[in-house]
């Protein structure tokens, strides 16, 4: 065989089996004149079925119209560039083909045949269908989603999708929401921070829980906005705008602040009426202990005085009522001692007279005395303290010493009282039993510990106390002085 031959040989060969559908038609008949194997195999004809047929027969007659215009296009302007049309098969079933024509022309320019080829699209096709059965279904998702979502044009800030859960939140149609700039649905006082987290988007990419207001025919609904950058194929560029309604967790949360202000206005109530109580009470303790001192006490003075008087008329010829005299004078002598001392620990007036470190002297050498328990007291503060400051710190001690002689079975006891820069403070430990810290945190029966508190958080200080089994009680105080005594 010559090479001219072979060459044509292999030419058909790649004719016939190109991926591609070929034919070449009559111009004026549409006559099919050539065509190759693939063309009559996709038709399950052989090619000398094919052969004669119009091109029209090949196609299904959905697309004649189709099939017209193409031919038409190729006699006027020699080209056709993918038509959509659709190959027929005789048992009924078809083919999705693109079809590109080219025209053959004779010495006069006329165009005399067509060259076409027809590439089988089925696949394509096949993917844009299952493509739009996806973006319903997600569609149906995004429409039906409980959250209201828009994409929003970055260069124009207008919605150019949205949900229909945003359409029926807003009351307004689809047709006014699209085209709309995103602000208009939003109340205008929160303009500002949309803007600002529309910047952050486009500074981070996203911005979460912005909390808004949308309006609905004048009516305000509590939005929380979350939005992302997006950009589609194109490059176009879209903040994913999400709006969750909040208004009723709004509405739960004002209630909570109602009640939480309601709360703290009753624990104020209940403050200052543990203050008036606690003033109250040392007023009624200064009272009692001048009647004690200034009536009692001076009555029992007087009456160990006329026993004195007694004494001294009763003839010495009387012996035994002498010495039952003297018994009855030592009585009232010890009696006035107990009032004396009942009517200091209500109120030392040593406090007024001579001032808290005084006081404190005082009150820790009657503990040692009664206890046994020495005190290292070290105190550098100056004489005049306020009077409430002085009265605090002055009863917090006393309970402090009397928890200790009650509870801590301590061998020694340390009180420091300093001026500290902006105040006072005041440690008192002991060396006893301690007890659980977590204890000290629970509701208790003693009421001691919450009058020290108290009475420190009246004047505007600081209590601590901290305690371990086996290391001993500390009891920490600071209180503030006035600006003018610091
Ligand atoms: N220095 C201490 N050492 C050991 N335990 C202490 C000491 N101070 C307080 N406690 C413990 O803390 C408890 C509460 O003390 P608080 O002063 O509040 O009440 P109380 O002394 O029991 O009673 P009240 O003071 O009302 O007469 C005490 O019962 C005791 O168990
Ligand atoms: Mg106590």
């Amino acid at each position: 065989m010559g090479s001219l031959p072979i060459a044509e040989a292999r030419h058909r060969d790649l004719f016939d089996h190109a991926p591609d559908m070929f034919g070449s038609v009559d111009a004026a008949t549409g006559i099919i004149l050539s065509c190759n194997q693939n063309l009559a195999t996709a038709l399950g004809a052989t090619k000398t079925d094919v052969l004669g047929r119009s091109v029209s027969s090949l196609h299904h007659a959905d697309c004649l119209d189709d099939v017209e215009r193409a031919c038409q296009s190729l006699v006027e302007t020699g080209e056709v560039h993918d038509a959509e049309l659709l190959l027929q098969r005789p048992d009924g079933s078809t083919i999705d083909v693109s079809l590109n024509a080219s025209s053959i022309r004779d010495d006069t320019g006329r165009v005399v045949r067509g060259w076409f080829i027809w590439r089988d699209i089925s696949r394509r096709k096949r993917a844009e269908v299952a493509l739009r059965a996806s973006q319903a279904r997600y569609e149906n998702l995004y429409d039906d989603a409980p959250d209201m979502f828009a994409s929003v044009d970055v260069a124009t800030e207008r919605i150019v999708q949205c949900n229909q859960t945003l359409v029926t939140v807003t009351g307004c149609s689809r047709e006014e929401l699209l085209g709309r700039p995103v602000r208009e649905i939003h109340d205008p006082g929160c303009w500002p921070e949309l803007a600002e987290a529309l910047v952050r988007v486009r500074q981070t990419g996203r911005v979460r829980d912005v909390e808004l207001q949308l309006t609905r025919h004048g009516t305000l609904i509590d939005v929380s906005l979350s939005a992302a950058a997006i950009s589609d194929e194109r490059d176009n560029l879209y903040y994913r705008a999400t709006w969750r309604d909040v208004t009723e967790r709004k509405r739960a949360q004002l209630a909570l602040h109602q009640k939480q202000r309601e709360l703290e206005h009753s624990r104020q109530e209940l403050q200052a009426l543990a203050a008036r109580l606690m003033t109250a009470q040392e007023d009624e303790r200064q009272r009692l202990s001048r009647e004690l001192h200034d009536d009692l006490n001076q009555r029992l003075a007087l009456l160990a005085l006329e026993i004195e008087t007694l004494e001294r008329d009763l003839p010495e010829s009387r012996p035994t009522t002498l010495a039952r005299l003297r018994v009855l004078h030592d009585h009232v002598v010890a009696l006035s001692n107990d009032v004396h001392t009942l009517a200091y620990q209500l109120h030392p007036s040593i406090l007024d007279d001579l001032g808290l470190s005084a006081a404190l002297e005082s009150l820790t050498d009657d503990f040692t005395q009664r206890e046994g328990i020495p005190v290292d007291i070290v105190q550098s503060v100056p004489d005049s303290i306020a009077p409430d400051v002085g009265s605090c710190l002055y009863r917090v001690s006393q309970e402090a010493l009397r928890n200790v002689a009650r509870h801590a079975r301590a061998e020694r006891v340390t009180m420091t009282l300093t001026r500290v820069e902006d105040g006072i403070s005041l440690m008192i430990s002991d060396s006893g039993l301690g007890f659980a810290a977590e204890a000290a945190a629970e509701p208790r029966q003693g009421l001691g510990i919450v009058s020290m508190q108290e009475r420190v958080r009246l004047v505007n200080g600081r209590f601590s106390l901290t305690s371990q089994v086996g290391e001993g009680t500390q009891v920490l105080v600071w209180v503030p002085l006035p600006k003018d005594e610091r």
